[in-house]
């Protein structure tokens, strides 16, 4: 399968280029806006919530607006994630604040987090509620990780961490679009937040995973926070370390999996069901490496 062909991908594309054309009549907050809030990235979150909505019987259309106001936030909070962070590349280009300035940087954030409450404001109270939720639950999970120095997080503290500051916002993506399909069924919105956020943990370990050993070329950090893998090295091998984690990822993926037992089988639940295995393949980079051999 490759994402980049799939109708809800493309919708969702399209959707972007349509709000940046008119994003906003200040010419500098335009730039700003539009230089981050693009077409880049993998839209899992906005992907997340257009299938979901499907899957329940629902019109990825009607889900557009909500997976616009998650794109935005999520945005929001790198941009600023990456002043914290002192981040200078990001998608492969400069961060914001490196290529304007923090004051912009900063304020593009604000304003990418308007918009987010402008486009999830149609879909009622209990939509608003959960997306309020993740706000939060983002920047407390940030606190954290800024609090935290490396080498003194537990693993109590990194999995309570990690589910503020991505997987929270991976279960309110599958929740929203799933109430979008469903209507009120809160035994299938349940459902699939627990999808989101199963997901969501395994993303975020395979991706502080992969950030250890320096796989990834499209974004550079400044300071580097624990990871599950730097957790569990302190007391094993690194390639024990490595082993564990990995199995860790897997039983998220797993738990995933089966959370979409609710519904029948559809082309959008097998789409559902292929993000998981694409999270599963970001593992085959620590697989196939000498890591796992020492
Ligand atoms: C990236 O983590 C950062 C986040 C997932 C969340 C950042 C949240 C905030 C700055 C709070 C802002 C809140 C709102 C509502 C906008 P990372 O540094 O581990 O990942 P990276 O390597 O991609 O930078
Ligand atoms: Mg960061």
């Amino acid at each position: 399968m490759n994402i980049e062909e799939w109708d809800e991908y493309k919708d969702f594309i399209k959707a972007i280029e349509e709000k940046n054309a008119t994003i906003s009549e200040n010419p500098v907050l335009k730039s700003v806006a539009t230089y981050i809030f693009n077409t880049s990235g993998k839209k899992l979150r906005p992907l997340i919530i257009m299938l979901s909505a499907k899957a329940c019987s629902g019109d990825h259309k009607r889900a557009i607006d909500a997976s616009l106001a998650v794109e935005a936030i999520h945005t929001a909070s790198l941009v600023h994630d990456d002043i914290l962070d002192e981040g200078t590349t990001r998608r492969n280009m400069p961060s914001v604040h490196e290529k304007y300035n923090v004051m912009a940087a900063i304020l593009c954030g604000d304003f990418l987090i308007s918009k987010s409450i402008q486009w999830i404001s149609s879909y009622g109270e209990k939509v608003v509620w959960d997306f309020g939720r993740s706000g939060y639950l983002l920047c407390e999970g940030e606190v954290m990780d800024s609090m935290i120095e490396r080498g003194q997080m537990s693993v109590e503290q990194y999995t309570e961490c990690i589910y503020k500051k991505t997987a929270a916002l991976f279960e309110i993506s599958a929740r929203i679009g799933s109430r979008i399909g469903a209507g009120d069924n809160e035994k299938v919105v349940d459902a699939f937040g627990l999808y989101g956020k199963e997901l969501g943990m395994a993303y975020q370990i395979t991706d502080d995973l992969l950030e250890e050993f320096d796989i990834y070329e499209d974004k550079e950090s400044g300071i580097l926070s624990d990871s599950l893998f730097s957790i569990y090295a302190r007391t094993m091998s690194k390639s024990e370390a490595a082993k564990k984690t990995v199995k860790i990822v897997e039983g998220h993926l797993l738990e995933a999996k089966k959370a979409l037992d609710c519904v029948k089988n559809s082309d959008a639940k097998d789409k559902l069901l292929y993000l998981t295995d694409y999270v599963n393949t970001l593992l085959d980079n620590i697989r196939t490496s000498d890591i796992l051999k020492a």
